[in-house]
């Protein structure tokens, strides 16, 4: 699972304090403390960060500053930070190997993010269908923060120039700016400052779907609970939710192709396939003419095998935020070292006076 991948950018050190040479690159992503952790994030994100923790230079962020683009009642904004730090620790991520932080913790990210601003351009910023997602049909009441979000989650990248950037599939588009906000600031200031980061999407759990319709994301924001399943869920819940999932009657087929056109069979065969690290064929070499009542309970012991000790961790940890709170405090330290250099350089390419500090 653990992708093998070289940055390919030439001509560019990526790397600047805080490297360890044989590191395959750097690594940022991120994660906003909005609602529960879920499966979608587990599989499409945290599980491929554990993968690549050791090949990579890496810093992972908690985004509390993109949060905030949708209203967040600041004591669960609070809690959720720390959930989000629980999960990644318990899912694996290494605190003493990795860089675990809060981004408001590092105000580079917001320094950068207004120069972004000016570099970006509005036509960019129009196409973004995220923001046309989450803005929905009212547009002109939604925050500023939301429309311009996309620079920020760029300058979260390139503050670091992180190479590479592991993301489920419905980042991609906000990567592809990010590449094209480093290229332009590039050019425009005649630079070689920021690499272009390389999207890392791949594996059956990129892209999870809802367990209610096969054809809409997991999402924190589903108004139905029983869309998702969350990484604090016990093993009651979790059964009981894949017990509810949608289906279809036909018996699971053979063959990848024998999945057209049956979304809900074909997410939870890809669910399946992710929580037990096999690809999907072989999965459906396991699983041929099976009903579904038969799978769910396997997919359950799946489920529940995996992320089951997980959520005890996550429990352990959440029970002891002043723990947590000091491994968020010696990211933000080491978080700080790395950025603020590079935004001294991008202040320096921009033209703005040194500060004397
Ligand atoms: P967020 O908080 O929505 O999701 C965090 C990560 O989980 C992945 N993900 C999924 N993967 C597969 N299936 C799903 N149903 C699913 N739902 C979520 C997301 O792709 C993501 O990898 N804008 C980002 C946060 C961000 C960021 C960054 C990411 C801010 N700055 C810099 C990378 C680098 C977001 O809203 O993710």
């Amino acid at each position: 699972m653990a992708p093998n991948i070289r940055s390919t950018q030439q001509g560019i050190d990526p790397m600047t304090s805080g490297s360890t040479p044989q590191k395959q690159g750097r690594i940022l992503s991120g994660i906003q403390p909005t609602g529960n952790l879920h499966l979608g994030n587990y599989l499409g994100a945290i599980r491929n960060w554990a993968a690549m923790q050791a090949d990579f230079q890496c810093l992972f962020c908690i985004v509390d500053m993109h949060a905030i683009t949708i209203w967040q009642e600041p004591a669960e904004l609070a809690r959720a930070t720390r959930e989000v730090a629980a999960g990644y620790i318990a899912a694996g991520l290494d605190p003493a190997a990795n860089t675990l932080f809060v981004q408001s913790h590092v105000p580079a990210h917001a320094q950068l993010a207004w120069i972004f601003n000016c570099v970006a351009r509005i036509g960019w910023l129009n196409r973004m269908t995220q923001f046309k997602d989450k803005a929905g049909k009212n547009r002109e009441a939604a925050s500023s923060g939301l429309y311009v979000y996309p620079n920020l989650m760029a300058a979260d990248i390139l503050v670091y120039k992180a190479t590479h950037v592991p993301v489920g599939e419905d980042q991609k588009q906000h990567l592809e700016l990010a590449r094209d906000i480093a290229q332009k600031f590039n050019n425009d200031y005649s630079t070689e400052l920021f690499p272009l980061p390389e999207p890392v999407i791949q594996g059956p759990g990129m892209r999870v779907m809802s367990l209610r319709d096969g054809t809409k994301k997991m999402s924190k924001s589903d108004p139905s609970a029983y869309s998702r399943i969350n990484m604090t869920d016990s093993e009651d819940d979790i059964a009981q939710k894949i017990r509810k999932a949608t289906t279809d009657p036909a018996p699971l087929p053979g063959s990848v192709e024998g999945l057209e056109g049956r979304p809900e069979a074909s997410n939870l065969l890809n669910i399946y396939a992710a929580l037990t690290d096999r690809t999907l064929a072989e999965v459906l070499a396991e699983t041929e003419g099976w009903q579904f009542s038969q799978f769910k309970t396997r997919l359950t012991e799946a489920a529940v095998g995996v992320l089951g000790p997980i959520t005890a961790e996550m429990q352990r940890l959440m029970a002891d935020p002043a723990e947590i709170d000091s491994v968020l405090k010696r990211g933000a330290e080491s978080a700080n070292e790395i950025a603020s250099a590079v935004l001294d350089e991008a202040y320096s390419a921009v033209g703005f006076l040194p500060s004397g500090r």
